[in-house]
């Protein structure tokens, strides 16, 4: 879009719209084909020629490589984050995998840090174990521990910002300065922040990583991923994508190019019900510690400071009681849904031992570091005052 409107309000709307779309319409139509076709040979000649000079072509050919709806999101995301090219997925999961196994080879290291979502760790400890790719787990915050985990064979550092579920925030410029210094890609998983809270890219962070399915799309209706990063790390991923087979179909694009019309807006609210929410608990009694990045308590909130304009609308928190009294509270809430998610217009909560770790011990879950009195509670956009009422009155039944 032309560069009168930098605003993320207005970025959000118009940025990577195109203005004169079929049939006049003003929303970017869903393309729901399969397939592109071809005129005559001669036409599909020109394809293969633009492909074959340029390795790229000014039209689709087959829906696994690309789709105008696709893409329409796909530019959106490059200028919300600040970066050269970015990709859709199915899933953030997919995002992370197709990434991950597109810069890897056999014998090669990562870095990753530890708290992060369950399943980021799993694909690196069982799927790239399997395929002699080794991970090392460095602790959230320890930039010591993250320098000495690199190896020679080392090709990059993946961290999430903030993390899951304790909201670690990474110091991107401590970071980047460890990739520079050895050479490594760094990846921030940016889905918690959003680029309206946190743009890594403007740190030197190679490439970030969305679960679109939390707060870009924002309605707890779709599943997406995305990759943002330079031209030419993306364009090896791109190849990735039609290979692995992981993009997203033109329903969900549209979805969520719908839903990040309002992400600016959405996350303003999110970042305020997030504050207020965390500094309510903090004064609770009954609720033993709090996880916020924009409270002065949580180990990060300097950092946060430092390179987050919002802090989110997710909260963890434990609870003074046990596994059943934990539970007690979350049933007493009416507003929030119980379920594994965040980012979207309704609240949601979670009680982690529960939910994420079911299969594990008490003990195994405490290695974890995950307590029986953990609850991460995903602020949705609904009043603030609601919100915190109805956390008052659960609290009174424990
Ligand atoms: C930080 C983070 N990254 C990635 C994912 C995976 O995203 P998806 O569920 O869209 O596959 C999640 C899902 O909860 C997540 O919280």
């Amino acid at each position: 879009m032309q560069s009168v409107a930098k605003g993320f309000s207005t970025q959000v709307v118009h940025a990577g719209e195109q203005r004169d779309n079929h049939y006049h319409s003003l929303t970017t139509p869903i393309v729901q084909t399969a397939l592109y076709v071809f005129r005559d040979t001669a036409d599909m000649i020109d394809y293969q020629e633009q492909i074959m000079t340029r390795g790229e072509a000014d039209r689709e050919e087959y829906g696994r490589y690309g789709n105008p709806t696709v893409q329409a999101v796909e530019r959106k995301l490059v200028a919300l984050e600040g970066g050269e090219a970015a990709l859709l997925f199915a899933t953030g999961m997919c995002a992370v995998t197709s990434t991950l196994l597109t810069l890897l080879s056999a014998s090669d290291h990562l870095v990753l840090t530890s708290d992060c979502y369950r399943r980021t760790r799993q694909f690196c400890q069982t799927f790239l174990k399997r395929l002699g790719i080794a991970t090392t787990l460095v602790p959230p915050g320890d930039y010591a521990a993250m320098e000495a985990a690199v190896q020679p064979n080392t090709r990059l550092i993946f961290s999430e910002s903030p993390t899951n579920p304790y909201l670690r925030v990474l110091d991107l410029p401590r970071a980047v300065d460890i990739a520079r210094r050895n050479n490594l890609i760094l990846i921030v998983d940016s889905t918690f922040a959003t680029p309206i809270n946190q743009r890594p890219v403007e740190f030197g962070v190679d490439l970030v990583i969305h679960s679109a399915t939390k707060y870009l799309g924002g309605h707890n209706d779709l599943l997406a991923g995305a990759v943002i990063g330079p031209r030419e790390l993306v364009a090896e991923i791109k190849k990735s994508r039609g290979v692995l087979g992981g993009i997203t179909g033109p329903q969900d694009a549209y979805l969520l190019l719908r839903g990040l019309k309002t992400l600016a807006l959405r996350v303003q609210r999110h970042n305020e019900n997030g504050m207020r929410v965390a500094q309510f608990l903090e004064g609770h009694p009954k609720v033993r510690r709090v996880y916020y990045p924009g409270l002065s308590s949580h180990p990060d909130y300097a950092v946060a400071q430092e390179q987050m304009t919002g802090f989110g609308g997710v909260v963890s928190f434990e609870i003074e009681g046990d596994l059943e009294s934990t539970g007690t509270f979350i049933d007493a809430l009416c507003l929030p849904y119980i379920g594994p998610s965040l980012g979207g217009v309704e609240s949601l909560v979670e009680q982690v031992a529960l939910q994420s770790y079911y299969e594990l011990t008490t003990e195994q879950r405490r290695q974890a570091g995950i307590s029986n009195e953990l609850v991460r509670y995903a602020l949705g956009i609904e009043d603030t005052d609601d919100l915190i009422a109805d956390l008052e009155q659960a609290l009174e039944k424990i």
